[in-house]
């Protein structure tokens, strides 16, 4: 008897006490059937299961035939632990009067829900994801809640507005992880989140207000090619393409920066390229080169991506490929920001303008066109001294024959006149 009073030393006889004590009258609903939830370090109070309310129940441990709490306890079918650890969590039998088995349950502790820990990221300008985790954790099956609304701007029309904020759901994305996803979200406005973690004693909410354009953060270009270029032994030429998440419209574009360095060296070098490719044109001669490239939003919203997966590439130590040999002059020991840097760059932006190769081929193609150019310039200027010769031709002789038009005159006019002198006097 004193064993079994020892025993029951932890039991609380008293109603009163009991009821101010215990966090929540017999929690259920959650997980599978008789299984029954508490706090650690708090009373707990069972509910012995398939008895009406109001009966007189005897409780034991399973598997021990000590009781725990009489049907005289005053508790009915309630049975009350003190400050339970985790050596109270097990199976509990209930009895009737009568010894047949009332029910039995299963006691799980942990404790409530901490406000849980939510951050916000968008791989691009159109959907965002939160994702949270527990703030402290507790043990016991949880669910979280995730809504979100519009936030209303200060000054506006709260009345007017409050409908078309929401809160709507953020589905959970995909379902049980903790993560769910906004999607079709406004670009500039401001979004309150609400991450509500819920478990079998309680509730807690987290409210994280975010917008798109700064939590932006695309995803790492792709594809990210690093080759070298016959002929140039201090170049490489990188390409990549945008992430796949980033749907490409003109009003949403990218920018982006490429770092590279040798192999063997620790410091990066850097360029912001304008467009999908560029040319490195100090690498070091016969040495493996990392390059890594990021974007971010062309108009500097968010932040830069993380760094693409290193590409590899070692500059071209070959002499120029024999068409470009064949051409006739060497390559020119590419200078940096030599003229050929210029015509590839150009080359580069827009390919289908003259090509890669260095040298003397692309001035191969230009020739006919001077030549052509030459030509007709020559035509033109020939034309206009043929012209301005014929002029003064003209005037010279105009000239010339003004200068003998004295007698020439009077040669060419004098018949008329004469005629006239000679006929008018006959008249
Ligand atoms: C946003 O998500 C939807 C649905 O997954 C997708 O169709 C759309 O392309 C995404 N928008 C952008 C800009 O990526
Ligand atoms: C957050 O979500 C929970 C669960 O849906 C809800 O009970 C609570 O009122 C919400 N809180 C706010 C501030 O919206």
């Amino acid at each position: 008897m004193s064993s079994s009073c020892s025993g029951l030393s932890r039991v609380l006889v008293a109603v009163a006490t009991a009821l101010v004590s215990v966090s929540s009258p017999c929690p259920q609903a959650w997980g599978p059937p008789g299984v029954q939830y508490g706090q650690l370090g708090r009373s707990v109070m069972l509910c012995c299961p398939g008895v009406t309310a109001g009966s007189p129940v005897s409780w034991f441990r399973d598997g021990e035939p000590r009781l725990l709490q009489g049907p005289d306890s005053g508790q009915v079918h309630q049975l009350v632990l003190s400050r339970a650890d985790s050596t109270d969590e097990g199976i509990y039998i209930c009895r009737t009067l009568d010894g047949a088995v009332g029910g039995t349950v299963t006691l799980r502790l942990g404790y409530p829900p901490a406000r849980p820990v939510v951050s916000c990221q968008a791989a691009d300008y159109e959907n965002f994801s939160c994702t949270w985790s527990q703030g402290q954790v507790s043990s016991l099956p949880t669910r979280y809640l995730t809504s979100y609304r519009k936030k209303t701007l200060p000054g506006a029309d709260d009345q007017r507005i409050h409908s078309a904020t929401g809160p709507w759901l953020c589905p959970q994305e995909p379902p049980g992880a903790a993560r769910c996803v906004v999607h079709g979200a406004e670009f500039w406005s401001q979004y309150r989140i609400n991450v509500t973690e819920v478990n079998p004693l309680g509730a807690s909410t987290r409210l994280l207000d975010v917008s798109l354009q700064s939590i932006l953060r695309p995803d790492p270009p792709q594809g990210l090619q690093v080759e070298p270029i016959p002929g140039y032994p201090r170049r490489l030429h990188a390409s990549w393409k945008y992430p796949a998440s980033w749907p490409h419209q003109p009003h949403f574009l990218l920018k982006f920066r490429l770092q590279y360095r040798p192999v063997q060296h620790p410091v990066w070098s850097m360029v912001e390229p304008v467009g999908l490719e560029e040319v490195i044109t100090d690498a070091i001669a016969g040495l493996p080169h990392i390059v890594q490239v990021s974007a971010r939003d062309f108009l500097d919203a968010g932040t830069w991506s993380a760094w693409s997966p290193e590409a590899w590439g070692t500059p071209s130590t070959g002499p120029l490929p024999k068409e470009i040999l064949a051409g006739g002059q060497p390559p020119d020991g590419d200078q940096p920001h030599s003229k050929p840097e210029v015509q590839m760059q150009a080359g580069n932006l827009a390919p289908p303008r003259l090509s890669l190769q260095p040298g003397p081929r692309p001035l191969d193609h230009r020739v006919p066109l001077e030549q052509v150019a030459m030509l007709m310039s020559l035509g033109i200027l020939s034309f206009l001294g043929l012209a301005a010769g014929a002029l003064v031709l003209g005037l010279w002789l105009r000239l010339r024959l003004g200068q003998k038009g004295g007698s020439a005159n009077r040669g060419f006019l004098g018949p008329i006149i004469t005629v006239d002198k000679r006929t008018t006097p006959n008249l």
